[in-house]
C-alpha cells in the first residue's frame, strides 16, 4: 500500500516540476521589475540584495510606481461604468497606513469592517462620503461613530442589527445611510437571503424606520480571486431582481449596487479543491498561473457595468451605480517578500529542505492555497534548477512556504523573492516566536520610504506588564540586542 501510494505520490510531483518548468511566470514586468547588470531583481533600478543588506531579512516592499498603476487602473475602469461610481479599497486586504494612503491618492476610499478600520480611515482624512462599513457584528460605539461621520453607508448583515442602527441615529438625532448585505453563499455567514425573505423584511424593516434610515445600497460580496467578471454578472443579475421587488412590493429605489470585492491577479491564483487536495496529500504544486487566462480590468468591470445597464433597463429600474471594494487587485502584485536562506538539507529519502526566515507567520494562511511565484533575487548565475520544500524556522513541521518548489540550485545566504505579497500577508501575519519584519516603499526615483519599522523584542512584550516591572535591565539588553540584529539603518 505504501508502495502504491509513494508511486502515485512521485508521478503527481514530477508532472507538477514538469508544469513549473514550462509554465513558470519568468515575466518580471508583469509585477513591474526588471533584472540590472548585476543579474539581480531590481525595483525601480534599486537592487533588492542591496535593500535586504540596508533594512533586514525578511523584508516586505512595495513597488510604489505599481502600486499607483493598479489603484488607477480600477479607479478609471470602474468610472468608465458611470460617473457616480465608486472604489473602496478593502483595508483588511492590506492595512498598512503609508500604503492606504497612497491608494487614497488615487481617490479611491475605503472598506471597513472593524471599529479600528474604521478609526484609521478617520485618521487618514477618508471623507464619509468615500467610506462603506461592512461585517458580521459592528459595534454600537462603531455605528455611532459611522453616523456621526455621514458614511456612505453601514452594510446591515442582519436584521438585530436595523435596531441597533436605529437606537444609534435616534440618540444622534441624524439620519443613518445604510445597505442591505444579500446572502448569496449558504454556507458563509455573511448577509440575509432572498429565498427565506429575510433580505425583503430587512428592507421593509428600513422603510418604517425611514425617518432614520435611508436604503442607499445593495451589496453583495461573493466571489473570490475570479478570472472574468461572469461570477459577479450573475450575482449582480441577481441583486437587480431583488432591487425590482423591492421597488414593486415598497416603492423604494436603490441609488448604489456593491459588488464587493474578488476581482483576481493574473500573477497568482487560488488552487481549486482538487489541486489544494494533491497539493496537500502529495505536495505536488499546481500549475503555476496563466495571465492569458485573466480578463483586463476594463473589460472585467465594462461587463459588469453593461450587465446592469441591460439588467436594468430590462426589468424598468433606475440604473444603479456600481460601487467595487477590490482588495487584492489593488494591492496584491505591488509588494514583495525578500527572504534569506538560512541553511540546507538534503534527507536521505532525496527531499531536499531549505529553512529560510520566511515562514507560515509572514506567507500565512492565504498562501496555503494559492500560488505565488518565488525567484531567487540573483537571476544571472545559471544553476539547475531543483525542488526544495523551503520552510521557516518555527520549528513546527508545518512551517512551510511552499513545497516542492522548482527553484535554481540553492546556497546558504541566496535572497528569495516572494511575489504578490501584498494581499493578506501582512495582515494576517502573526509575531509567533519571531518578530515581524520591516515594510518598505520603494519609488520611481529609487527613493526608500520605511513604512513600518520590523518589530523587536520589546514590541513583542510591550502588552506585557510583568516583564518590565521584574525585569527592566533584561528588557533594555533584549531591546538593544533586537535593534541591532533586525534593522541595521533603522
Ligand atoms: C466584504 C468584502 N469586500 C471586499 C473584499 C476584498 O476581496 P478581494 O481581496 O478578493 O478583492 C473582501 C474580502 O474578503 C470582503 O469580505
Amino acid at each position: 500500500m505504501q508502495t502504491l501510494f509513494n508511486f502515485v505520490k512521485s508521478s503527481f510531483i514530477k508532472r507538477s516540476l514538469r508544469q513549473q518548468q514550462k509554465f513558470a511566470l519568468t515575466d518580471l514586468t508583469q509585477w513591474g521589475l526588471s533584472i540590472n547588470p548585476q543579474g539581480h531583481i531590481s525595483v525601480n533600478n534599486t537592487d533588492v540584495t542591496d535593500l535586504i543588506s540596508h533594512h533586514g531579512s525578511p523584508l516586505l516592499v512595495v513597488n510604489r510606481n505599481q502600486l499607483i498603476k493598479d489603484a488607477n487602473s480600477i479607479h478609471n475602469a470602474t468610472k468608465q461604468t458611470g460617473a457616480d461610481a465608486k472604489v473602496v479599497y478593502s483595508y483588511k486586504t492590506n492595512c498598512i497606513p503609508g500604503i492606504l494612503n497612497e491608494i487614497h491618492g488615487t481617490g479611491i476610499g475605503a472598506e471597513v469592517i472593524s471599529p479600528y478600520e474604521l478609526w484609521l480611515a478617520e485618521q487618514l482624512n477618508v471623507p464619509g462620503e468615500k467610506i462603506v462599513f461592512n461585517g458580521v457584528n459592528k459595534t454600537d460605539e462603531s455605528i455611532t461613530r459611522a453616523i456621526e461621520r455621514d458614511i456612505l453607508a453601514i452594510n446591515i448583515d442582519s436584521l438585530s442589527e436595523i435596531d441597533r442602527i436605529v437606537s444609534a441615529a435616534r440618540r444622534l438625532n441624524r439620519k443613518a445611510r445604510v445597505g442591505v448585505r444579500l446572502g448569496f453563499v449558504p454556507k458563509a455567514q455573511f448577509g440575509l437571503e432572498i429565498e427565506s425573505g429575510e433580505a425583503m423584511e430587512a428592507c421593509r424593516r428600513i422603510k418604517q424606520h425611514s425617518k432614520w434610515l435611508e436604503l442607499n445600497m445593495i451589496h453583495f460580496c461573493a466571489v473570490s480571486n475570479a478570472k472574468n467578471a461572469s461570477a459577479h454578472c450573475r450575482f449582480a443579475e441577481k441583486s437587480l431582481k431583488f432591487i425590482h421587488a423591492l421597488k414593486a412590493h415598497t416603492g423604494m429605489t436603490i441609488r448604489y449596487l456593491d459588488i464587493g470585492g474578488g476581482i483576481g491577479v493574473p500573477t497568482s491564483h487560488s488552487m481549486t479543491n482538487l489541486e489544494y487536495g494533491l497539493y496537500r496529500l502529495f505536495g505536488s504544486l499546481p500549475k503555476p498561473p496563466d495571465p492569458n487566462a485573466f480578463e483586463d480590468i476594463y473589460t472585467f468591470t465594462g461587463r459588469i457595468g453593461k450587465t446592469v445597464h441591460d439588467t436594468s433597463a430590462r426589468l424598468g429600474i433606475e440604473k444603479p451605480s456600481l460601487i467595487v471594494e477590490p482588495g487584492r487587485f489593488v494591492t496584491s502584485r505591488c509588494e514583495f517578500l525578500l527572504s534569506t536562506v538560512l541553511s540546507i538539507k538534503e534527507k536521505t529519502n532525496g527531499t531536499k529542505f531549505a529553512i529560510t526566515d520566511a515562514g507560515r507567520h509572514s506567507l500565512t494562511f492565504p498562501c496555503e492555497f494559492e500560488h505565488h511565484t518565488i525567484f531567487t533575487a540573483d537571476q544571472g548565475r545559471q544553476r539547475k534548477k531543483e525542488p526544495y520544500n523551503l520552510m521557516g524556522r518555527i520549528c513546527t513541521a508545518g512551517d512551510f512556504v511552499m513545497k516542492n518548489v522548482l527553484l535554481p540550485h540553492l546556497h546558504e545566504g541566496d535572497v528569495l523573492v516572494t511575489m504578490d505579497a501584498g494581499a493578506y500577508f501582512s495582515s494576517f501575519s502573526t509575531n509567533f516566536a519571531f518578530p515581524r519584519p520591516a515594510i518598505i516603499m520603494v519609488s520611481d526615483d529609487g527613493t526608500v520610504q520605511r513604512l513600518r519599522h520590523a518589530e523587536t523584542f520589546q514590541h513583542l512584550t510591550a502588552m506585557d506588564t510583568t516583564l518590565h516591572e521584574q525585569h527592566p535591565p533584561l528588557q533594555a539588553q533584549l531591546f538593544q540586542t533586537a535593534l541591532s540584529s533586525s534593522s541595521p539603518s533603522s
